[in-house]
């Protein structure tokens, strides 16, 4: 059986925070799938420039996969996290830029990017141990990890939340003042990237059929934790 928990849904909904506490609880690894996106965003950025492509058309998928493999572009296991790379530096505070965000969705919808990044998921979950043979497991977040980089995954979860409390979160972990007017900003632009992650061509975000859905609104961080891993026990006994 694999031992893969997916954890989708849209942007702060909470999933890297409860991906990485589940798979602390369970002793298994995390992959946020979502940091090899603003990996190879941020070398896109960086390397090609924002003018390597032009208004509103993709940089060329494959001057980003020439990079991704000369710079490398690459996730490494470090304890029980997979952490992004971008030639031999760590790049997790760099990838969370406004700069990176603003690209990330476009990159994101470019198919032979999300090939490239899936075969890196799922080479890093057989050597993480989620692929069978009783060693642990590891709890991939993203938004298409159920649907279509992990479809037998025994245990799917979609994480959703109110566009304003999505915003308050991603402020709060920010450190920003968490006020009307920049919770407004933030919930439009959240909303702009869950449109374009959603209404893409390929891989669209949206839960599988055998999906549990947790809205987290109203929800403590520690308790749709714990929810998960009572679920986690039921579906990977031993
Ligand atoms: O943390 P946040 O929810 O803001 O975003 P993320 O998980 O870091 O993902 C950044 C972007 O990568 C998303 O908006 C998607 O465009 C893309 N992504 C994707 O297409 N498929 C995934 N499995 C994960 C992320
Ligand atoms: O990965 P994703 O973009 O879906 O969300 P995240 O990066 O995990 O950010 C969610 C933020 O909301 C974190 O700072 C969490 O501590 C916080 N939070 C949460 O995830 N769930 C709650 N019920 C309350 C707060």
């Amino acid at each position: 059986m694999l031992r893969v928990i997916a954890i989708d849904g849209p942007a702060a909904s909470g999933k890297s925070s409860t991906a990485g506490l589940v798979a602390q609880q369970l002793g298994w690894a995390h992959l946020d799938s979502g940091a090899l996106y603003r990996a190879l965003t941020l070398a896109a950025v960086d390397t090609l420039g924002e003018g390597g492509r032009r208004k509103g058309e993709e940089w060329p998928a494959q001057r980003i996969l020439d990079l991704a493999d000369r710079l490398p572009v690459r996730l490494v296991l470090v304890g029980a996290k997979f952490r992004p790379e971008v030639a031999g530096a760590d790049v997790e505070e760099a990838i969370r830029t406004e700069r990176v965000t603003r690209y990330v969705s476009v990159v994101a919808a470019i198919p032979e990017i999300r090939t490239w990044v899936n075969t890196q998921q799922r080479k890093a979950v057989e050597g993480g141990g989620g692929g069978g043979g009783g060693g642990r497991g590891v709890v991939v977040d993203g938004r298409d990890i159920g649907t279509v980089v992990f479809p037998e995954a025994p245990l799917k979860i979609f994480l959703t939340a109110t566009p304003d409390e999505r915003a308050r979160r991603r402020l709060s972990q920010r450190g920003q003042a968490v006020d009307v007017e920049l919770v407004r900003r933030e919930s439009e632009a959240l909303a702009a990237r869950d449109a374009a992650d959603s209404n893409r061509r390929i891989a669209p975000l949206k839960p599988a059929p055998d999906a549990v859905l947790l809205d987290t609104t109203a929800l403590t961080l520690e308790e749709q934790v714990m929810h998960v891993v009572e679920l986690a026990r039921q579906r990977f006994p031993g």
